[in-house]
């Protein structure tokens, strides 16, 4: 037996820890609803408390629980709370966590497919998966032309949409030589902010990526993307990439996919579908027709990490043509070769993304497919809606209020009548009061509240609550006013 010192935590106290740290995260989730659902801290508190030095010596690990407890809780705002209603949801679910728990475990860094073979394969296998799950085109399977990969958000995922749109319309050039400024995008007005982000990076440029103007539902209009190629291709630009929106982040508005893709389909641009929230409604039927055209996108990608129960980070990405995603993002230098990648016959996702190394992220996807089935996630997702639409009921019903934007799914924006600064008061009170969590946007110029139902754990008695403060928050600004 060796005697060499050593500082490590040994298998027995990680058994000892581990089942602790597993304890401690099963009593967070059932004491959860006891908390402020946005952490009520102070800009610094939390460094406060901390100490100002790295310890010397290591610590007794339930020192370091009870830390956690005593100064981190403070600090932390409840995202899985069932009375988070804010942004958009980041959910999660037990199968998730301990997905993500093994995936730590294993450590394993999956660059290449012979980093581990099986990291690349069930990859593949469970995007594969999800591809007849959420009705995509058949063309997005690894048998067919393109293929999934995992990237950590949307905004990566657009960002390699975008690389590869721009490589494709200057046949690969600017990869190599740079962008000359004549490269173009489109997104509606409403988009993601991540597409602004990823001109920049793809150095395209902020001014060459056209915002293009919205209809009364904040939907992208086809006749004013048509018109902007037109002139931008009469002025010697290079227009090359679209992006649709399956429910926009201000106000879950949907893009009309299959006439922008006709109009893609015109002028050869690369469509990109951002479905980063709503696109898990597409695991029941009833909602295929919000993304109907999706059989024409050049690539698409939704977060199971916002809806789908599975932990942050997974978003999920596919495309029509690997081989244009591939030959945009490969770079093979001579310490990364290996047989395996010169025979051609494997995946290897370094070239599908940023990065070059890379987690084992689809063991959480696997473990919540796997865990809820597709009946199980139908079922939760439906309740979602379900009472989504229900509190849009409520607010549509009450005469102070008034429902500000469609209701497709499970977000609702909304507001009282009273004018933006009563809106404000509203939203303030209520995050104060620590009961739940919501946050807000601007549509038409007007300061609107937004709701999401779509935390893991929230049911209906939390729908009812959220209202039900609402409402005593609404008596108090009419009071006062
Ligand atoms: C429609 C849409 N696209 C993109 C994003 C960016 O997501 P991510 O944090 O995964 O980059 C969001 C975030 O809310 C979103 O709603």
């Amino acid at each position: 037996m060796s005697d060499e010192k050593s500082f490590h935590m040994t298998p027995d106290e990680f058994r000892r820890h581990g089942h602790a740290v597993v304890d401690w995260i099963a009593d967070y989730h059932s004491r959860i609803e006891s908390f402020p659902v946005l952490s009520q801290v102070k800009p610094g508190q939390i460094r406060a408390s901390l100490p100002a030095n790295a310890p010397a010596q290591g610590e007794p690990f339930d020192a370091l629980l009870k830390d956690v407890e005593k100064l981190i809780l403070p600090g932390i705002t409840h995202w899985q709370s069932p009375n988070f209603f804010a942004y958009f949801p980041s959910n999660g679910s037990g199968p998730g966590i301990l997905g993500d728990l093994l995936s730590s475990g294993l450590g394993v860094q999956g660059m290449l497919w012979s980093t581990s073979p099986a990291c690349t394969e069930l990859e593949t296998h469970v995007l594969d998966w999800l591809v007849p799950m959420l009705g995509l085109p058949e063309k997005f399977l690894s048998s067919s032309t393109g293929g999934g990969v995992i990237q950590d958000t949307a905004s990566s995922a657009a960002l390699c949409a975008l690389l590869a749109a721009r490589e494709r319309a200057t046949n690969y050039a600017s990869n190599q030589k740079g962008c000359d400024g004549r490269i173009v995008a489109y997104a509606s007005s409403q988009t993601h902010s991540s597409l602004e982000k990823a001109s920049m990076i793809a150095g395209i440029g902020v001014s060459n990526l056209r915002l293009i103007d919205v209809d009364e539902n904040f939907a992208m209009r086809p006749e004013a993307l048509a018109r902007q190629i037109e002139a931008d291709k009469r002025a010697g630009l290079v227009p090359c990439f679209v992006c649709a929106t399956v429910g926009t982040t201000s106000s879950n508005a949907m893009d009309p996919i299959a006439a922008i893709a006709e109009i893609c389909r015109t002028h050869n641009l690369w469509l990109h579908v951002d479905a980063a929230m709503s696109g898990t409604a597409a695991l029941c039927r009833e909602f295929h027709h919000l993304q109907n055209g999706v059989e024409f996108a050049d690539s698409y990608c939704f977060n199971p990490h916002k809806w789908m129960f599975t932990t942050f980070d997974c978003d999920c990405f596919w495309v029509a043509d690997r081989k244009a995603l591939i030959r945009t993002l490969s770079i093979l230098p001579e310490y990364l070769r290996n047989q395996a990648t010169e025979s051609g016959a494997v995946i290897d996702y370094r070239d599908w993304q940023i990065q070059l190394g890379r987690r084992f992220r689809s063991l959480k996807l696997w473990f919540v497919i796997r865990h809820y089935g597709v009946e199980g996630l139908q079922h939760h997702i439906r309740r979602h809606v379900e009472l989504a639409q229900q509190f849009a009921e409520w607010v549509r019903s009450d005469s102070r209020f008034e429902v500000a934007a469609p209701v497709p799914l499970n977000l609702i924006c909304f507001r009282h009548k009273g004018g933006d600064a009563a809106n404000q008061t509203i939203m303030e009170r209520l995050n104060c009061s620590g009961d739940l969590f919501l946050t807000h946007t601007k549509l038409n110029g007007k300061f609107t509240l937004r709701l999401c139902v779509g935390q893991t754990k929230t049911e209906a008695r939390h729908v009812e609550k959220a209202w039900k403060r609402i409402c005593e928050e609404a008596e108090k600004v009419t009071v006062a006013a």
